[in-house]
């Protein structure tokens, strides 16, 4: 039976190991977190301790456990239209002013998109807003989502969800717009959302330039988590990846004060939106 014991500096070597290889900074006293989630990685592999496993993670060449480490670690928390306000912000002031920029072509991001909530909300926003303005945005945005989680992105791309999920933040006639429910009761994204968005392993901490640009940018309850030399080398990323006057959104919690200059402020009553300069 392997023990979940975790010393001091274990938990050190394995606290730094994630900040550099993920962004995620774990703080002191955060050892139950550690424990409780790399418990099954340990039975899994049949490692005699914690210390054991943090060792062979760190060890060279073992790319594919690493990889199931930072995953086990990751907080993936989501639902549809989270907080509300950012969605209907971005279909009543940032899609009217994109409708008629660049013939209509659409670039968007949703960087750590976990389960797919977030990108597909955006889609089904961009839908909606095509019904009420007819022969606006005709050409298929293009909508890519990225994690650096590659089993929220499995469920993601599939786009199936169970009731308990479709219940957090879908109202009925969304549910029934956008959803095909299927024989085993969960329910299925429509192939025209579905469609609209692309799903791609991407860490956050890596370059961007392969990315291309893009017109706005949902990046939501992930920089929390980060330092605040990381948080500023993603703002940095992220100013060079938007076009002039393109759009960055993040968490309710998030601001940007004291991280970028590259950005201005753009407050309405649907809340805070920022512009690359
Ligand atoms: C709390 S969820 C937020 C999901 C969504 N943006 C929202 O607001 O509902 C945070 C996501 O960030 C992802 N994440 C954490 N570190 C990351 C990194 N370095 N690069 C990309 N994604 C990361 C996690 O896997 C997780 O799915």
């Amino acid at each position: 039976m392997p023990t979940l014991e975790l010393a001091l500096d274990d938990y050190r070597m394995f606290a730094d190991f994630l900040q550099r290889h993920s962004g995620i900074v774990l703080g002191d006293n955060k050892q139950y977190l550690v424990r409780s989630r790399l418990s099954p990685v340990l039975r899994q592999h049949q490692y005699p301790n914690l210390g054991e496993l943090i060792r062979a993670v760190l060890g060279v060449g073992n790319l594919s456990l690493r990889n199931q480490v930072i995953e086990a670690m990751t907080t993936n928390e989501t639902l549809w239209f989270r907080d509300g306000a950012p969605f209907e912000l971005f279909k009543q002031q940032l899609l009217p002013q994109f409708a008629d920029r660049n013939g209509g072509r659409l670039r968007i991001w949703s960087a750590a998109c976990s389960t797919g909530q977030e990108p597909y909300s955006l889609a089904m926003s961009v839908q909606e807003y095509r019904q009420a303005n007819l022969g606006k945005l005709l050409q298929q945005p293009e909508i890519l989502a990225t994690d650096i989680d590659t089993n929220v992105l499995a469920t993601a791309m599939v786009g199936k969800y169970d009731q308990l999920a479709m219940g957090r933040g879908l109202s009925p006639l969304r549910q029934q717009q956008f959803f095909n429910r299927d024989h085993d009761g969960r329910s299925q994204i429509a192939e025209l959302i579905r469609t609209m968005v692309t799903f791609r392993r991407y860490n956050l901490l890596d370059s961007y330039l392969l990315l291309g640009k893009f017109d706005i940018i949902f990046c939501r309850n992930v920089l929390i988590y980060f330092s605040i030399d990381d948080k500023r080398k993603v703002l940095r990323q992220f100013a060079a990846a938007l076009n002039p006057g393109g759009y960055l959104m993040l968490g309710a919690s998030e601001s940007m004060v004291l991280l970028s200059e590259e950005f201005e402020m753009v407050r309405s009553e649907l809340g805070i939106v920022y512009r690359r300069r």
